[in-house]
Formats: C-alpha cells, sequence, structure tokens
C-alpha cells in the first residue's frame, strides 16, 4: 500500500459521486488481489468479482432497470418513471463498479454466514487498498442486490449473495481522517 494503513482505514469515507480516472488496469488488478487476501475459513474462495466498466455498466444499468420492473409485477406495484431511470442510470455514479459476489459452497465446517462474512471482509480489504492507491469509493446494496435476476447476470445463483457493489473512482477532495469514539462500544468482560 502506498499509504500507511491506519491512514487508509481512517481515511475512508463514501463519496456518492465519483468521477474520472476510474482506477487503471494494474490498480484495478491489485485491489482485487487485496480483496482475494481476505481472511476467509477453510480457504474456501467463495468471494468472486465482477468489473463493470465504460459501456458494460450502461448495458448493466438495463440488467438493473429491467429487474426492477419485474420486481414491481411480483409486488404488485407500479413502476415509478424517477425510481426507473435511478436504478438505469445509477451505475454512473462511478467510472468503475465492482460486484462482490459469495458463492454458497457446502462445507461441514464453514456455513455459509461465514463465506457471506469472507466476501465482506474481501469487500472491505478492497476499499481500504483503493484508498491507498489515492481513489475514491462506495459500498451500496440495495434491493438489485437481493434479486435473483441481478445475480442470474452476474453469473451468480439465486443461493449466491451480492455483498456490495463497490464504486471505484477519483473523489473531488481527500479527507482528513476520522477516529471513531468507542464510547458504548466496548466492554471488558469479567467473570
Ligand atoms: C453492507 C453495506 C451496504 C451498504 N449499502 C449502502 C447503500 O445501499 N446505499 C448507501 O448510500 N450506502 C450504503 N453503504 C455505505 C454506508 O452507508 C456507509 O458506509 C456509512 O454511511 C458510513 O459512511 P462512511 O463509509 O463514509 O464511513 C453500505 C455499507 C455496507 C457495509
Amino acid at each position: 500500500m502506498s499509504v500507511d494503513t491506519f491512514e487508509a482505514i481512517f481515511t475512508r469515507r463514501s463519496c456518492g459521486r465519483l468521477l474520472d480516472p476510474a482506477p487503471s488496469g494494474d490498480d484495478v488488478r491489485r485491489i482485487l488481489e487485496a480483496a482475494a487476501a481476505a481472511p476467509d475459513h477453510g480457504c474456501m474462495k467463495p468471494f468472486r468479482f465482477v468489473v463493470l466498466a465504460g459501456s458494460a455498466k450502461d448495458e448493466f444499468g438495463h440488467v438493473l432497470a429491467d429487474a426492477y420492473t419485474a420486481r414491481c409485477a411480483e409486488r404488485g406495484v407500479p413502476v415509478d418513471p424517477d425510481a426507473l431511470d435511478k436504478e438505469r442510470t445509477k451505475l454512473g455514479r462511478a467510472p468503475l463498479v465492482v460486484v462482490v459476489g459469495a458463492v454458497r459452497q457446502e462445507a461441514r465446517k464453514v456455513p455459509w454466514e461465514e463465506q457471506e462474512n469472507a466476501a465482506a471482509a474481501a469487500a472491505e480489504n478492497a476499499l481500504l487498498a483503493a484508498t491507498a492507491l489515492g481513489y475514491g469509493s462506495m459500498w451500496r446494496t440495495g434491493d438489485p442486490a437481493y434479486d435473483r435476476r441481478v445475480k442470474a447476470a452476474l453469473g451468480l445463483s439465486a443461493d449466491d449473495a451480492i455483498v456490495g457493489f463497490l464504486y471505484l473512482g477519483s473523489a473531488p477532495r481527500t479527507q482528513a481522517q476520522r477516529v471513531p469514539d468507542l464510547a458504548g462500544l466496548v466492554t471488558e468482560w469479567t467473570p
């Protein structure tokens, strides 16, 4: 990492609108190597990464819009044109999006929750690596993350999980370090 680990942790901040330049090819590779280095019970490699860049992002917007329309039909609610447009264009909020999935595997010792946790750890590693390389980021989910049609378009089955859509790009400004207050979060257990 090009910056101190703690600096990356404390300066990482969700940025809703990310700009060009997107992470370079080498940087995307480094970010995904960091992701795949996450703790992984049983070394099952449950995480999968799907990179959406350029026109593929626009095409995937149609997948999101169609899935929204199908969800409305299933729920028996009318399609909201603004919401439909948001689904179609939301990937435009960053020049690059990496979808982090978790592929469900049968393993007696490693419950599915832990496989998902490993993929979540991979997602956080990716965000920290992106921060260390000077990029802005944002982890998003929402209804599409739980939609079997969106999963299928990404090569995942309905039983697999989309852990997050990681939006990556350049942030308009660098962030000051923010160290959380631990008040109320920590106790020392005593018998
Ligand atoms: C599993 C997960 C899902 C998230 N999904 C969304 C989302 O759908 N929309 C959103 O605005 N932020 C989402 N976030 C980002 C959080 O809102 C954000 O991390 C939080 O507000 C704290 O801000 P920070 O990242 O700048 O520390 C998600 C974060 C996680 C860990």
